[in-house]
């Protein structure tokens, strides 16, 4: 499902961000990067959805060919990739569910966003998500309240 052939990254600054990496992870895979600080984990993540253009190689992500999508194409897949960044921000006010929710903001409609009026869909869904990683109990709880 993502693709790396040969990828290198060089920012405009010259520092190689990516030597030559070659990678596949397979649909349902859970993939652990691990490595020293510097060593091109943020970089290898930021590809993944366009935000890092590629300098040389090939990337396909879910049938995207990312190192040649067009701006458009590349916002398409945005849409369907969920990211944390590394200093990710909780909105400490709303509930922990509500904080979920923000990654279905993109396919909702503004008024129904400020109000916070998700789609029952989209709240089982997150609901499922906090199940997954072992918080659903924390759902209603204040992002502030948490550890
Ligand atoms: N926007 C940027 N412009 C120039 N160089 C960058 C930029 N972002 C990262 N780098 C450089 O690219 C290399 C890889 O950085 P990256 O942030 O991918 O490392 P990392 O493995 O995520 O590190 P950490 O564990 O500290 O988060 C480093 O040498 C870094 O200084
Ligand atoms: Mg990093």
């Amino acid at each position: 499902m993502i693709s790396f052939r040969d990828v290198t990254v060089t920012y405009p600054t010259g520092t190689i961000g990516l030597d030559g990496v070659s990678l596949d992870i397979e649909p349902g895979e859970f993939v652990v990067v691990v490595g020293l600080s510097g060593a091109g984990k943020s970089t290898l993540v930021r590809t993944i959805n366009g935000l890092v253009p590629v300098s040389s190689g090939t990337l396909e992500v879910d049938g995207v060919a990312v190192h040649a999508a067009s701006s458009r194409r590349l916002r398409e897949l945005r849409a369907r990739v969920g990211m944390i960044f590394q200093s990710f921000n909780l909105v400490g006010r709303v509930s922990v569910l509500q904080n979920v929710l923000v990654g279905r903001l993109h396919a909702t409609p503004v008024l129904r966003s400020l109000l916070g009026l998700f789609r029952e869909s989209d709240r089982e869904q997150a609901f499922q998500a906090l199940e997954r990683v072992g918080i659903v109990e924390k759902a209603d709880v204040r992002a502030s309240q948490l550890s």
